[in-house]
């Protein structure tokens, strides 16, 4: 089987792929920000010219979206123009080019869930670049694909179910917005739904991939208060109390309200039902966060 390569790997989502391919007999090599950095072109050939691959999975990304906000010219340059040079590379190499996108490509206005049928709109500087990086990676090969995800978390890196618990064990009172929908994606299950769409499934286009379900984030929170209890962690607060929107004056960049997507395509293509977003966060939490001293 051709190799992959994996970029971003030191990310959370790319140090997932890398080690649950491996374990799962894949040739795998992963390419962190040091061997491969998305802001330098030349460096970026360099690297890639001198192996050999059949797929590329770009986990590398600018994921900051307040940041992004404010370094517009960064996140393009990051988030797009090198997303095309990394196709291009491939295309030269006869490789196809898998790039991790997001479901901020919308404007989070729909009730039911997003299908890769429904128009993008962007509604912050981050949403408007993985679009960029979307259309670039299609535009250079009809074979490529991007795979929209959402609200990733993982072993890899702490996301908002880590602080949230973590939280809970030293503050009386936690809280979390309420007023955002969205699904789950754990890192784990990624690597298994993404793993058939590398050879043996090689469709291009779009895909959504994410947990079963959707949730608030605070109704994210508070189950995985309630599985961290369920685990025996001490917590000092049980109960994850509601904020909206507008509450966090940190926020530089909009968020679309609701951005749940559906799986129907992925199933489609290769009856696999990824499962609901709580049974996931249970064996997280009980996994990897409970264990922790
Ligand atoms: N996290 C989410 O909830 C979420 C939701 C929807 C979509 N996504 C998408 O999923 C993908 C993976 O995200 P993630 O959660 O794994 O995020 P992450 O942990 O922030 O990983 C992103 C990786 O990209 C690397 N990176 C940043 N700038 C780079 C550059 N100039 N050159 C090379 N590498 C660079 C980062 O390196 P450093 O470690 O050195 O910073 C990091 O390892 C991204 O495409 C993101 O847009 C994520």
């Amino acid at each position: 089987m051709p190799r992959i390569i994996v970029t971003g790997a030191g990310g959370r989502l790319g140090a997932a792929l890398v080690r649950e391919w491996n374990t799962a007999g894949l040739d795998v090599i992963g390419f962190g920000r040091q061997e491969l950095d998305l802001a330098q072109p030349e460096q970026m050939r360099r690297a890639l010219e001198a192996v050999e691959f059949g797929v590329l999975v770009n986990c590398a990304a600018q994921t900051n979206v307040d940041r992004c906000e404010t370094e517009r010219d960064e996140a393009m340059r990051i988030n797009a123009d090198a997303v095309r040079t990394l196709a291009e590379i491939c295309k030269a190499k006869g490789a196809r080019c898998v790039q991790i996108s997001t479901d901020y490509v919308f404007d989070g206005a729909k009730t039911s869930p997003y299908t890769e049928e429904d128009p993008v709109v962007p509604i912050s500087h981050y949403g408007e670049s993985k679009r960029a990086g979307e259309l670039a990676v299609l535009e250079v090969s009809d074979n490529n694909l991007a795979v929209r995800v959402s609200w990733v978390f993982g072993p890899d890196r702490p996301s908002f179910v880590d602080g949230i618990v973590k939280r809970a064990l030293t503050e009386e009172k936690v809280e979390a917005i309420a007023d955002k929908i969205a699904v789950p994606t754990y890192t784990l299950d990624a690597a298994r739904l993404l793993k058939p769409f590398l050879f043996d499934v090689p469709v291009g286009g779009v895909l959504h991939l994410c947990n079963g379900g959707s949730c608030t984030w605070q109704e994210y929170g508070q189950y995985a208060l309630d599985c961290a209890v369920e685990a025996g962690m001490p917590l000092k607060a049980r109960t994850v109390g509601p904020l909206k929107m507008t509450d966090l004056k940190a926020f530089i960049a909009k968020r679309p309200p609701n951005t749940a997507m559906s799986t129907a395509r992925l199933t489609k293509l290769t009856g696999v039902h990824p499962r609901d977003w709580r049974e996931a966060v249970r064996e997280y939490i009980a996994k990897h966060v409970a264990v922790k001293p």
